[in-house]
């Protein structure tokens, strides 16, 4: 009795499930994905009479993207490299005799942003002329978009108006430096996207004005001289660097408005033209350069053969920075002869010469750079 009422029981539950329509679950049921990303769903009949059919559709019956598979046993759903026409709703039906079931799986795909702005590229105006910069931008969440300057390497915000499918920057151009790099920049949490536009000013050109940061320069022999000079003007002017009535020593280097002169010699004084040109005209700046020397010393004549008695007259002579005094002294100590003479020119004379005359003397040329010896001979016969 027990038993036939179970299998009763365990039949009628039996014919329930069998006669009913297919019960599906989808996997996943939401897929957020990258453009360009592969994404599948799977439609899972968990219960229903066998067989089921499966099916997918769009919705309003839209066929699927070419990009859209199926596989063999119509439980799976592939999309490769999605794009956001395969974003929506995907819907799987499945079917048996005794009605539908149905899933459904939605996709989204996200999109960094892309901007285009109008006009393209570049854009010239006059000084005093208006232009507007408007910027369009795409993408999945919404954009924040923004315009901005470039100006010596800051960004400077814009102030602009949106509407619904752009933002537009209105740029008064009343000087040359209102134009530049405008910028406009849209931003989700999938990434950024930026385009540039030139903005040209036409005419208002500022002749140029060159200045040097030192119109008097003093360097010693061997050092390495550096000059600067700096020019205002629009367009922004060229700068050329000069020697007045020569050419510039062989070893210089000039890079924008910097003069670099290495290992400098006396022969490198002089004065210095900096040259600054744009459309509008030129502009010259100088700088006066001096090269100290270390004095170089000789003496005229080098040896003296006379006999007791005779005058002598020896000049030390020195080349080098200016002013250069002169000393005379004699090697080893001995005194100077009581007749000696000595100018400031460096002229050593001694009227009589005696016997203990003999021997060497010795110039030491010196100025605010340093010195220098040479030696003279004096032999005197008795
Ligand atoms: C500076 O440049 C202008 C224009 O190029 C030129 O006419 C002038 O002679 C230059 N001056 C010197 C010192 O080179």
């Amino acid at each position: 009795m027990e038993v036939i009422k179970a299998t009763l029981i365990f039949s009628s539950l039996l014919l329930t499930v069998l006669a009913q329509k297919p019960v599906v679950s989808m996997e996943p049921r939401t897929a957020a994905v990258n453009q360009d990303d592969t994404v599948s769903f799977r439609c899972r009949v968990t219960s229903g009479a066998q067989p089921v059919q499966l099916e997918w559709k769009r919705p309003n019956n839209q066929p699927l993207a070419d990009n859209v598979k199926v596989g063999p046993d119509g439980s799976v759903l592939t999309i490769a490299f999605a794009r956001p026409g395969n974003q929506g709703q995907y819907r799987c039906i499945a079917t048996n005799a005794q009605g539908k079931g149905a899933g459904m799986a939605t996709l989204t795909v996200k999109q960094p942003p892309k901007v285009r702005v109008t006009p393209a590229s570049q854009v010239k105006v006059k000084v005093g002329g208006v232009t507007s910069l408007v910027c369009h931008a795409s993408g999945k969440p919404r954009p924040s978009i923004t315009w901005f300057k470039q100006d010596a390497g800051r960004e400077v915000v814009l102030v602009s108006t949106t509407t619904d499918t752009s933002v537009t920057a209105k740029v008064t151009v009343t000087a040359p430096q209102d134009g530049g790099t405008f910028v406009c920049r849209a931003q989700n949490k999938d990434g950024t996207s930026e385009e540039k536009v030139e903005v040209l000013v036409e005419g208002g050109a500022r002749e140029p004005k060159a200045t040097v940061h030192q119109t008097d320069m003093v360097a010693v022999e061997g050092q390495t001289v550096t000059m600067h000079c700096q020019a205002t003007g629009f367009p922004t002017p060229v700068i050329t660097w000069s020697k007045l009535r020569a050419p510039l020593p062989w070893q210089h280097k000039a890079e924008g408005g910097t003069l670099m002169l290495s290992n400098v010699g006396r022969q490198d004084s002089g004065q210095y033209i900096c040259n600054a040109t744009n459309s509008a005209g030129f502009s010259e700046a100088y700088v006066q350069m001096e090269v100290d020397t270390l004095p170089y010393a000789t003496t005229i004549p080098d040896r003296v053969t006379a006999r007791r008695g005779d005058s002598m007259r020896v000049q030390c002579i020195a080349h080098g920075s200016h002013p250069i005094s002169y000393r005379w002294t004699r090697v080893g100590g001995a005194a100077m002869s009581s007749g000696a003479k000595i100018t400031k020119e460096g002229v050593l004379t001694i009227a009589q010469l005696k016997v203990t005359d003999s021997g060497t003397y010795k110039c030491m040329a010196t100025n605010h750079v340093g010195n220098s010896e040479t030696f003279v001979t004096v032999t005197v016969r008795a």
